[in-house]
């Protein structure tokens, strides 16, 4: 089964969209395996973020991922990864649609609430980075057949 990371960044706790972001996943029927409240250090957003390193934006970027506790979460669904990008949207909130979290509750590229992997290769190593394997749960919900034909 797939499995993404999702961040709640430090903007989306400071405007209590905790709750709202975990609601509008929830609601697509992905399923929740794991969750907890952190305080990012350089080293982990320097790791995260690596593949930015060198751009004009990098330093603000780490600088406002370590400033506040974020949320972070894994959620594991088939093609869980291309699913919550498209419940996310565009990075951009300017031009991300009506209806994804960003163009609901966003403004501004810096400030775009939410990260979700952006392939399952991203996903596979962004969940080692935030995650023990004993932090991950296995859990049976017995609703499934009613989200996903078997
Ligand atoms: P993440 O889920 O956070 O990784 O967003 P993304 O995959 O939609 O975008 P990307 O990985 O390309 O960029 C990572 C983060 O860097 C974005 O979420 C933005 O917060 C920030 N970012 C990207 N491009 C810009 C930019 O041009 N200016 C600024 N200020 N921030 C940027
Ligand atoms: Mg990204």
């Amino acid at each position: 089964m797939e499995r993404t990371l999702v961040l709640v960044k430090p903007d989306g706790v400071q405007r209590g969209m905790v709750g709202e972001i975990i609601s509008r996943l929830e609601r697509r029927g992905i399923k929740l395996v794991a969750l907890k409240m952190m305080l990012v250090d350089q080293a982990l957003a320097h790791r995260h973020y690596g593949e930015h390193e060198g751009k004009p934006f990098f330093q603000g970027l780490v600088d406002f991922i370590t400033s506040s506790p974020l949320v972070a979460m894994i959620w594991e669904a088939d093609d869980v990864v291309e699913i919550v990008r498209g419940t996310m949207g565009q990075t951009n909130p300017k031009n991300a649609a009506p209806g994804t979290i960003r163009g609901d509750l966003g403004v501004n590229i810096g400030r775009n609430l939410v990260h979700g992997s952006d392939s399952p290769e991203s996903a596979q190593r962004e969940v080692a980075l935030f995650f023990k394997e004993g932090e991950i749960l296995d859990y049976n919900r017995n609703n499934d057949p009613w989200i996903t034909e078997p």
